[in-house]
């Protein structure tokens, strides 16, 4: 039986709508339809193949997990090979190459030189090879001459076209680039990991290579990679502009995804001027960098330049310091958090990381430092990405000295003595000590004071710990016994400062029930759950009084919180601290219980807020969705109702986007408040 025409055009009318809208979404960064309109396209064309599978085609978007596992990898011989680039790690370096570039041209210092400037990505490098416009195969990089063939696995990444649109293409087209795994993704897939008890990965580049090097596609497939195109090997039949940086838009115009932050840039000023723009945005970007690379330009001059031994004359790439080093645990320890937590910590020998001279490293928990046969003795990866804490990614297994010590979750709290517990189905291992534990009391007396809960200002973590070892103070009342003789004699205090400290304890007394709720560091009840309890019960008296079931009916409070609240005031030591804290004064305005209506504009909806915003200040927009019944959390999920984004949102944003999560700017937010 033969097709009739109509069905073939449906089927290519709909392959070529999914194509351009696949080239909008990945490609252009500017979707024309929501993803619920591209499900439906996509889902329209699957059961049309599946009705007539002679329709199917290999560059089909519906065909990219199709392929069965592989048991070894091919090899590819690169026809022009994959060179590398040299580095410069000075402005200094980056002057002399330039110098260099300039000589060899003949040109004087004047000579305004164009450079393309493009963020060095940190993943792996890919080759794709294009016939006819057709994907037909995906290869490593390798050692340059020699890759691996990943078809089976380049074609399950949707920023990988399986078809170039357009026209004009050269017959034979090798495409270039980096295939990279976005921060956010590979957040998320460490946090997965972990949770699972699972290997964790070093860093997203390895994540990204790693991933490449599936036998399977479908593991490919389910790892959130992603791809920058940065120049061109092959090009039969047909042309290509006389400039990098046109090649690279133009491959952008046949719908391959390259890098949004690319530029054009002149002399080395330009040069220097791009490089520190992107170094301050650096950990505000969804993908991982290592440098940036300048690129002469004109194809002309980079044929007049040529090559030295693996490396272009006319490329260079100019480095960051590095977010990874090597150095030696001397010892590891275990610190004691606010809720008895106690987290494995390796004193390392101090080393120049990511920015900053880095001594201690967090090693999640133990599990996770028994996974990782991290040893007392060994040398190992320690990074520091961004913000975030550093952490001991990896051990050297060949550095491994002949004497090292394994290092076991101690069976009392290093502090005070009490059992170690780790409750059902947690990774994490607890002390038992409660406000006894002194390491657990300064945390909580951190938290107290810090600005989100009573707001002392001037009673930081240093001298907390100072009046914790003096056992001055025990519990957060004894704050407001503290007199300005006692504290002027203490180290590093003078009068003058004991004065302001005063004030600040003084003016903390007056604050809110939300504020007062949260502070006393109940577990499980963070910012919002304590400012939906104070506006349920408006009294204090009322929140003593509610039972667990009735603590329930609050908007956000689940039986676990519930539980862990009924607990804390079943207490008679807390119940004490609180008696006493309100005996030295601390109080709020009580209000009338008002329940947050079931019908409250945002009620149940859940909020993330990232980024600067034009004019209001986080806390104030996060104030805002609370009051209107919203719940504001740190972390987008798949669980996130908004994002409420403003300038420089980074990983949070990408996240979103890929969750699809509906993204506020400030404007949109105010329209929904008055809505
Ligand atoms: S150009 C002839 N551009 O860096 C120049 N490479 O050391 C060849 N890389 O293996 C590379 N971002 O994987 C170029 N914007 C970029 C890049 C980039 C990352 C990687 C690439 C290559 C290595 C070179």
């Amino acid at each position: 039986m033969t097709l009739p025409a109509a069905t073939r055009e449906k089927a290519e009318s709909l392959r070529n709508q999914i194509r351009h809208h696949n080239y909008r979404y990945h490609a252009l960064d500017n979707p024309e339809i929501p993803d619920v309109e591209y499900d439906r396209l996509m889902r329209e064309l699957q059961q049309l193949e599946a009705e007539h599978p002679e329709l199917v085609s290999v560059d089909s978007p519906t065909q990219r997990v199709g392929d069965a596992p592989i048991s070894a990898f091919g090899t590819v011989q690169h026809e022009l090979p994959m060179l590398s680039l040299g580095n410069a790690f000075s402005a200094e370096e980056l002057q002399e190459f330039h110098r260099r570039v300039l000589d060899r041209l003949a040109l004087d210092e004047q000579a305004e030189l164009i450079y393309a400037a493009e963020p060095k990505l940190d993943g792996a490098a890919v080759s794709l090879l294009y016939v006819g416009g057709v994907l037909v195969q995906g290869a490593t990089r390798g050692d340059g001459t020699t890759g691996e063939d990943i078809t089976h696995n380049v074609r399950t990444i949707e920023a990988i076209p399986l078809r170039l649109l357009g026209s004009g293409y050269p017959d034979r087209l090798e495409v270039r680039g980096e295939i990279f795994m976005p921060k956010a993704g590979f957040d998320a897939y460490n946090d997965k990991a972990r949770a699972a008890g699972e290997k964790t990965f070093v860093n997203p580049r390895n994540a990204a290579a790693g991933s490449l090097r599936q036998l399977d596609p479908k593991l490919t497939a389910e790892r959130p990679l992603d791809m920058y195109a940065y120049s061109v090997g092959i090009a039969d039949e047909g042309s290509l502009p006389p400039r990098h940086s046109q090649i690279v838009d133009q491959l952008q115009e046949w719908g391959i995804k390259v890098c949004p932050e690319r530029r054009v840039v002149s002399g080395v000023q330009g040069c220097l001027k791009y490089y520190e723009k992107i170094g301050e945005r650096r950990d505000q970007l969804s993908y991982e960098i290592d440098g940036v690379v300048f690129k002469v330009d004109s194809l002309e001059m980079q044929e007049e330049l040529g090559f030295v031994s693996r490396a272009p004359r006319w490329a260079i790439a100019h480095k960051y310091p590095a977010q990874e080093e090597l150095t030696t645990v001397e010892d590891v320890e275990f610190q004691v958090g606010r809720t008895g937590a106690i987290t494995p910590v390796a004193r390392l020998t101090p080393v120049f990381v990511g920015g900053v001279t880095v001594s201690n490293a967090t090693l999640h928990n133990i599990d996770e430092l028994h996974r990782k046969d991290v040893r007392v003795g060994d040398t190992v990866i320690v990074r520091r990405a961004g913000d975030v804490i550093p952490e001991v990614a990896g051990v050297i297994l060949e550095r491994r000295p002949r004497q090292t010590r394994q290092v076991q979750l101690p069976s009392i709290c290093p502090v005070c003595g009490s059992h170690v517990a780790r409750e059902e189905g947690e990774t994490v291992a607890r002390c038992t000590g409660g406000l006894y534990c002194s390491a657990q009391r300064a945390e909580a007396l951190k938290h107290f004071v810090s600005r989100r809960a009573l707001d002392i200002e001037g009673l930081g973590a240093k001298l907390i710990e100072q009046l914790v070892g003096m056992d001055r103070l025990k519990t957060p009342a004894d704050i407001f016994r503290l007199s300005k003789g006692e504290l002027s004699e203490l180290e590093r205090m003078g009068e003058k400062s004991a004065d302001k400290l005063i004030r600040s304890i003084d003016a903390s007394k007056t604050t809110t029930l939300a504020r007062f709720l949260f502070a006393l560091g109940i577990r499980e009840v963070g910012e919002a759950t304590a400012a939906s309890v104070a506006a349920h019960y408006g009294r204090l008296a009322n929140v003593l009084a509610a039972t667990e079931v009735d603590l329930q009916s609050v908007a956000d409070v689940g039986p676990i919180v519930a539980a862990r609240l009924r607990a804390f005031l079943d207490e008679e030591h807390n119940l004490d601290v609180i008696r006493r804290l309100q005996d030295y004064g601390v109080e709020w305005p009580e209000t009338d219980p008002v329940p947050v209506a079931e019908n409250a504009p945002l009620s149940g909806k859940k909020f993330v807020i990232t980024g600067t915003l034009p004019s209001l200040t986080r806390d104030d927009a996060k104030d805002m969705i609370q009051s209107a019944g919203g719940k504001v959390t740190g972390s987008v999920s798949s669980k996130t109702d908004y994002l409420v984004a403003g300038e420089k949102a980074g990983s949070k944003l990408n996240k979103a986007e890929k969750l699809n999560i509906s993204i506020l700017d400030e404007a949109a937010l105010r329209y929904l408040l008055s809505e």
